[in-house]
């Protein structure tokens, strides 16, 4: 299945699908990357792997229909059936998640509902939560809403702050992403209303 992914900066989650893309059994090929910054560090993770970079810099764009105009075309010329967002950090319109629907998915470092939005860490934090995480879920119009398809958690250590949680929070992101996309890729994934079922592999 080709895969195209969204980036926005440092692209460490997109590191860890470019890495279990290269296993011979993982259903995925990473078959673009799209920035919407020029200097997005992610963008020389994917020139480093010989796969096509692009950037579709959203500041040249006077509307965000012009500007996802863009990545969809980018991403429909590419032949990307299935779409990551990894760390792209421009709000999608309605008319992008439709076009993508149920083809789109996001990782948010926290375990959603709880969280959303920036500053997820800092907001754990503040309400003492001891168990952390990161969700990947099918991306809906409602931002860091729509039905999950995987959780990872992680402890709350004493002395924690933002950084060191979502330190700890990005190495578990790194491991279920590729986890979540391998089973959407495969046809495990069924969304029935809210809630993604996980079906066994196919014999
Ligand atoms: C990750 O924590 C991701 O969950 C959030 O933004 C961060 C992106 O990091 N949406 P990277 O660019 O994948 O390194």
């Amino acid at each position: 299945v080709k895969v195209g992914a969204l980036i926005s900066g440092r692209g460490s989650n997109l590191q860890a699908l470019i890495d279990a893309a290269q296993a011979p059994d993982y259903p995925v090929e990473i078959a673009c990357v799209i920035s919407n910054r020029p200097d997005a560090a992610g963008l020389d993770r994917a020139e480093a792997a010989g796969i096509p970079a692009e950037v579709v810099d959203h500041t040249l764009f006077p509307t965000r229909a012009g500007f996802e105009g863009a990545l969809s075309e980018s991403l429909v010329s590419a032949g990307c059936e299935l779409v990551c967002l990894a760390g792209f950090m421009r709000v999608l319109t309605a008319s992008f998640v439709e076009l993508w629907r149920d083809r789109l998915i996001n990782i948010h470092p926290s375990l959603l509902p709880a969280f959303p939005g920036l500053d997820t860490h800092a907001a754990a934090l503040a309400a003492g939560v001891k168990i952390a995480g990161c969700t990947v879920h099918f991306v809906r119009e409602t931002v860091d809403a729509g039905p999950i398809i995987g959780q990872a958690a992680v402890p709350v250590l004493p002395g924690d702050d933002a950084d060191s949680l979502a330190a700890r929070v990005l190495g578990a992101e790194h491991r279920l992403y590729p986890h979540c996309l391998g089973l959407v890729a495969s046809g495990r994934t069924r969304i029935v209303g809210q809630r993604v079922e996980i079906t066994d592999a196919a014999t």
